[in-house]
């Protein structure tokens, strides 16, 4: 079993029956919803799952996992998703997958939010991973020289076939190279006061728990 199949499981133990559960995107994130789906289908595990892409709603639908939008719930007891990198305070980047807008939505709604990983996104300081922003088409140009003068490095986020990527709401994304992001919560609310960004990938002061998967097995580390 990989690292991340391995922390997809472990975090699908920390879901019960009653519950209403944010359904992560991402590589990783993609197991702990298979998991989700086999325990629904083998155990009757009984929960609402709200989804944080397109992607993953699909493939919580093929698994028969009942769903409802974020529209439709009161709040969400657990969000377990993915992340790009996760700093000693727990900030991290998120986005890689392109789903930042929709996975913060959930987020934000969530009493509690575990996040998964493997071990090489455990880092010292945020930026080395570049740092999505989304933002929508129009204008989307000015909003890329404002962050070429800033020294950002920005890169419009392209396919492999060189079209522009789209985001599930259709906006494009702006990855910056910043190394080190020494305080991501003002840098997160600089971009986006910016008119144009919809929003940035920078999750700060959200999770207290983070699985890690070590080719020991799973480190379980809570902040403080
Ligand atoms: C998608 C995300 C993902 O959670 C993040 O990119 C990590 O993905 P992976 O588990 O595939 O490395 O934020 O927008």
């Amino acid at each position: 079993m990989n690292m991340k199949e391995m922390v997809g499981k472990q975090a699908a133990t920390y879901i019960e029956s009653g519950m209403t559960v944010g359904l992560g995107t991402g590589s990783t994130a993609y197991y702990f919803v298979e998991e989700i789906g086999r325990r629904v289908k083998e155990e009757g595990l009984d929960i609402i799952g709200v989804t944080t892409s397109k992607r993953t709603k699909e493939q919580a639908e093929k698994l028969g996992i009942p769903l409802k939008s974020v529209d439709e719930v009161d709040f969400i007891d657990v969000t377990v998703d993915g992340a790009d990198e996760i700093a000693p305070d727990f900030s991290g980047i998120k986005g890689g997958g392109g789903a930042l807008l929709f996975e913060k939505i959930v987020a934000e709604q969530s009493k509690r939010i575990i996040w998964i990983v493997d071990e090489s996104k455990m880092v010292d300081y945020l930026g080395r991973f570049p740092l999505p922003v989304e933002v929508i088409p129009y204008g989307s140009e000015q909003l890329f020289k404002k962050f070429e003068a800033k020294g950002y490095r920005p890169k419009f986020r392209v396919l492999e076939n060189g079209e522009r990527y789209l985001t599930d709401s259709q906006n494009y994304i702006i990855d910056l190279d910043v190394f080190p992001i020494k305080d991501p919560v003002t840098f997160g609310a600089e971009l986006k006061a910016l008119t144009g960004v919809v929003e940035q990938g920078l999750f700060t002061n959200m999770t207290e728990t983070v699985l890690i998967g070590t080719p020991d097995g799973v480190k379980v580390q809570t902040l403080g």
